[in-house]
């Protein structure tokens, strides 16, 4: 083994999943060629600890300077006085927020697994490291959204510290305005944005702050197509006093290092939304709706076809009498076609685990490509040809490659320049 090994499997890895694939993982992004000139640099190697502006170390004026400029542009653009960006992670900032607004015992009610729930959400990630309970909400699998007066009534009968809005499995916006006018005031509400904050950020989707969530906690790094990381936004009208309990609760009570290094591809992707986000946005929207369509016309079972299959960026489709979600996304990535498995909420618990019914695809990163609702239909074709038409892998993954290398630029973004 020798390092020529390590810069083979980066070059390979450039190659495959930039150059050669069709990504549809909804979790996934690539920043703008800007962005990622930026993301290595000197800021990979050191720390700032700080509580307010009082940091820790010396020769930290830049690193304060750059995280307070992502901060600045996310405060601006949510007009709120209350963001962090040093969390590290989606994940991270969910337990950031747990560590700060409960205690081991208190009750979270949230969506559950089979719904579309993060693991972080939930008993098994970062909920049950804070010894957090769990109740899930009513969800209501024809419609895949919450039952409003359902969950009303579960929020009212287990009176949890917090309810956790927001999904992995996100097709339309939840009803929050009308559950927050209906429980207790002082039950804080959490939006987990990671999916969707490329269109929250655009005014798309749905609007957290003015239908009564306390708390955005999102990644950077899906429909907002930044650096890998996580942040924490606190609402107008959230008091000083919480927000400080979020304050220490990233540091000292979470973070020490807190990768300072992706803050500024952080703040060119901020900018980059600020200047081409809605039109960027708009278009992953019309894209995910239109690949619905597509592939439903191909008789592929995309879910909620009589509500336009979704208002996000992603497509849900059961696939389970094609074995199964498994089998099925394998089969795809043998084609250069990259997406995974998801589990359905009327799954059994066995069956979520192992083989889910569905395949969740994002259409994020194609329109980030430059590819519109024609394409769509082009990427429903490969699903057909193989899932349907059971073609052979070896003919549908060159045809995939070849596809690719039509649209080899990056759309929605500053030149390098
Ligand atoms: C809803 C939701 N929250 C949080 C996360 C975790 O984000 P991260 O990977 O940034 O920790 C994910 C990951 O996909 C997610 O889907």
């Amino acid at each position: 083994m020798n390092q020529k090994k390590v810069i083979d499997i980066v070059k390979e890895q450039n190659r495959w999943r930039r150059k050669e694939c069709l990504n549809l993982i909804a979790s996934e992004s690539l920043m703008s060629p800007l962005a990622e000139s930026l993301y290595s640099s000197d800021f990979e190697g050191r720390y700032n600890e700080h509580i307010g502006h009082e940091c820790h170390y010396e020769g930290t004026e830049l690193s304060y300077e750059i995280e307070e400029i992502c901060n600045q542009l996310f405060r601006n653009h949510f007009e709120t006085p209350y963001t962090d960006v040093r969390p590290i992670s989606g994940a991270i900032a969910n337990l950031i927020v747990y560590n700060a607004l409960t205690r081991p015992g208190d009750i979270l009610v949230s969506l559950g697994i089979p719904n579309g729930a993060h693991i972080s959400h939930t008993r098994w990630g970062p909920a049950g490291i804070r010894g957090l309970k769990n109740v899930d909400m009513f969800f209501d699998p024809e419609t895949m959204n919450i039952n409003v007066e359902r969950t009303v009534d579960i929020i009212r009968a287990s009176a949890p510290k917090l309810v956790m809005f927001g999904a992995s499995m996100f097709l339309f916006p939840e009803p929050i305005k009308e559950i927050r006018e209906q429980v207790d005031p002082d039950i804080k509400f959490i939006y987990d944005a990671a999916h969707v904050l490329g269109l929250v950020y655009n005014r798309l989707f749905q609007e957290p702050f003015k239908e009564g969530v306390d708390l955005i906690t999102s990644s950077t790094h899906k429909t907002f197509q930044g650096p890998q990381g996580g942040i924490i936004i606190g609402s107008p009208g959230l008091s000083k006093k919480d927000w400080t309990k979020i304050d220490l609760s990233v540091f000292p009570g979470t973070l020490s290092n807190t990768h300072i290094h992706r803050f500024p591809s952080l703040a060119v992707t901020a900018l980059e939304m600020n200047e081409f986000g809605e039109e960027y946005a708009s278009q992953v929207v019309r894209n995910a709706k239109a690949f619905g369509k597509a592939l439903y016309d191909r008789e592929l079972k995309a879910l909620c076809p009589n509500l336009g299959f979704t208002e996000s960026h992603q497509v849900i489709v059961d696939v389970k009498e094609y074995g199964g979600g498994r089998k099925v996304a394998s089969r795809m990535a043998q084609c250069n076609v990259i997406c995974n498995k998801m589990a359905l909420p009327n799954d059994t618990s066995k069956d979520a685990t192992h083989n889910p019914s569905g395949i969740r695809l994002g259409v994020q990163e194609l329109t980030r490509w430059g590819m519109k609702e024609k394409e769509m239909d082009d990427v429903a074709e490969f699903y057909k040809r193989v899932i349907i038409d059971g073609e052979s892998v070896e003919k549908v993954k060159a045809d995939v490659m070849a596809y690719k290398a039509q649209y080899p630029d990056i759309h929605y973004c500053f030149s390098l320049e």
